[in-house]
């Protein structure tokens, strides 16, 4: 089969569609014919081998971890999936930017409601479970004002809506291209990052500061900063690193790897299909320009998702 590979650690644009063997379902495994595939960090990341010590590459690597299609076989032991049905998934390692690819039924695979397409399907896996495992872990509630650093990313404009429907008013980060996308997702008010001062804007429009700061985009010493945005005693969530003491009370929840629950993939699935949660496609490539979607997405702002249709 066709697949996007880095046959070793390299620079993003040395990647290149070769064929590799088509991946065979092992017990409890389906293989899934690939109709679209979404990037996320982790896939250039793991290209170049910036986080090689912490998620060292198998090569030859298939890039991308997003995928929606059909199934196309089952493994051994596998129940509730047959050839035929139309899923989604997060494949981890065995690589989404493909014709074929393999995932496990659980929490990571998800079948695709009537009204899903797979164009739309593959943009949720990582960006959506991260950002229902990040207002999970912070307990975001209700009546609750939450900063979103990195609003108009992947995982920002789920936590956005995620938030806006909890119940919480959400202040984002955007700048003025998007600032009215964002209000017609939920957001309360935005903060340009490119030309504001975001702590200092987000404390003028929230006196006192947010309840919950979700910070996307800053790690390290830099959470310091941010977590001023958080009243006195607040919440800060990242899935990056950051320390132990944030000051005033501010405590710090990180993410290492998102842990989904059962359940969660198909219920982002189900709102994305009944309208309540949308999808934005920031930009999509056809399979034979997969390198280049790969560049733009390093390179550009792209609001929402990068897809590519492998089919
Ligand atoms: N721990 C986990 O399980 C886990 C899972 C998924 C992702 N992650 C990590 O989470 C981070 C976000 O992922 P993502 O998929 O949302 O990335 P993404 O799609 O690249 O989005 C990042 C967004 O942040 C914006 N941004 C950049 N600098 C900013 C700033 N100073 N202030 C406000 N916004 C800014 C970007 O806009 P521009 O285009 O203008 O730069 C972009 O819209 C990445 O570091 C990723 O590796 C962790």
């Amino acid at each position: 089969m066709k697949a996007l590979v880095a046959t070793g650690y390299m620079r993003l644009d040395q990647i290149a569609i070769a064929e590799v063997p088509t991946p065979a379902p092992g017990p409890g495994q389906v293989l899934i014919k690939v109709e679209a595939a979404a990037l996320n960090p982790l896939d250039l990341a793991l290209i170049t081998g910036a986080v090689k010590d912490m998620y060292p590459a198998d090569h030859p690597l298939v890039v991308g971890m997003d995928a929606a299609g059909t199934v196309a076989g089952v493994g051994e032991g596998v129940s509730g999936y047959a050839q035929g049905d139309p899923v989604l998934a997060f494949t981890g390692q065995a690589g989404a930017v493909a014709e074929y690819t393999v995932a496990s039924p659980g929490p990571l695979l998800a079948r695709r409601p009537e009204g899903l397409d797979s164009l739309h399907a593959a943009g949720i896996p990582e960006s959506g479970l991260t950002a229902v495992c990040l207002l999970r872990a912070v307990r975001l509630a209700a009546g609750e004002s939450v900063l979103v650093v990195g609003a108009t990313g992947g995982i920002g404009l789920y936590a956005v809506q995620l938030a806006h429907a909890l119940g919480s008013r959400v202040i984002a980060t955007a700048t003025a291209d998007d600032e009215e996308y964002l209000r017609g997702l939920g957001a309360g008010g935005t903060v340009d990052y490119k030309t504001a001062e975001v702590v200092e804007e987000t404390l003028r429009l929230v006196p006192g500061g947010v309840d919950v700061v979700v910070d996307l985009v800053n790690s390290g010493e830099r959470l310091t900063d941010t977590a001023r945005a958080a009243r006195p005693g607040g919440r800060l969530v990242s899935p990056l690193f950051g320390p132990g003491d944030l000051g005033r009370g501010v405590s710090p929840v990180y993410i290492g790897s998102f842990q989904a629950e059962p359940g969660d993939l198909a219920d982002l699935a189900a709102r994305v299909a009944d309208g309540r949660l949308r999808v934005e496609i920031g930009a999509r490539f056809g399979f034979e320009n997969a390198v280049q979607a790969v560049v733009d997405f390093a390179g550009k702002h792209i609001r929402g998702k990068v897809v590519i249709t492998t089919s």
